[in-house]
């Protein structure tokens, strides 16, 4: 079927956030169980629950337009999802959580670009309270991304040490490299 106005390209758009967060509920409890690190199983669990009033906001604005919010699969979604877990099943005990860390990043930064757009379409065809819901959820799914980098900053040196000392490498240079790293890391952090 042809697309013929922006309102159904909005419409499109909604459903296809609607697959992407159902997508996500259900994959979300894997990565946690999962996750290494405390810190980052509760973030993930704090957003699995976030995930679930974002479905319900665009079961509401759906419902305001008289149109279904199950109507497509987002395809893109779903590649992100099995690329992510394809990684996170490869990978040994020592870098999954830096490897969770790439996969929901990706994920997050693709919902973003989608709410953007959904969210300027909203305000363009007028449906203000719908655009407010829509930046709402892109917000909070800045917050989700950011808190994500803050825990890399972590996580990663650590998947770096560990994997240096796995393979032995745990020299005194070594060992002043990973300082290095991790003084570089701070430094980026205060940087950003
Ligand atoms: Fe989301």
């Amino acid at each position: 079927m042809t697309t013929n106005s922006l309102q159904e390209l909005y419409v499109e758009q909604l459903q296809d956030l609607y697959s992407a967060e159902q997508q996500i509920i259900k994959a979300l409890p894997k990565m946690i169980e999962a996750s290494q690190s405390d810190e980052l199983s509760s973030a993930l669990k704090e957003h699995l629950e976030v995930t679930k009033k974002q479905a319900n906001r665009i079961e509401t604005i759906c419902q305001e337009l008289g149109e279904e919010p199950e109507n497509e699969k987002c395809k893109g979604m779903e590649g992100a999802l099995r690329e992510g877990s394809d990684l996170v099943k490869d990978v040994a005990e020592e870098v999954r959580d830096a490897a969770i860390i790439a996969a929901a990043q990706r994920v997050e930064h693709y919902e973003m670009a989608g709410y953007g757009t959904a969210r300027t379409y909203a305000n363009l065809l007028g449906f203000e309270e719908a655009a407010s819901m829509l930046e709402q959820t892109l917000e909070e799914e800045k917050e989700a991304d950011q808190t994500l980098s803050d825990l890399a900053e972590e996580l990663n040196v650590e998947a770096l040490e560990a994997g240096r000392s796995a393979e032995g490498e745990e020299t005194e240079q070594g060992t002043e490299r990973g300082a290095r790293a991790k003084k570089s890391a701070s430094r980026g952090k205060r940087a950003a």
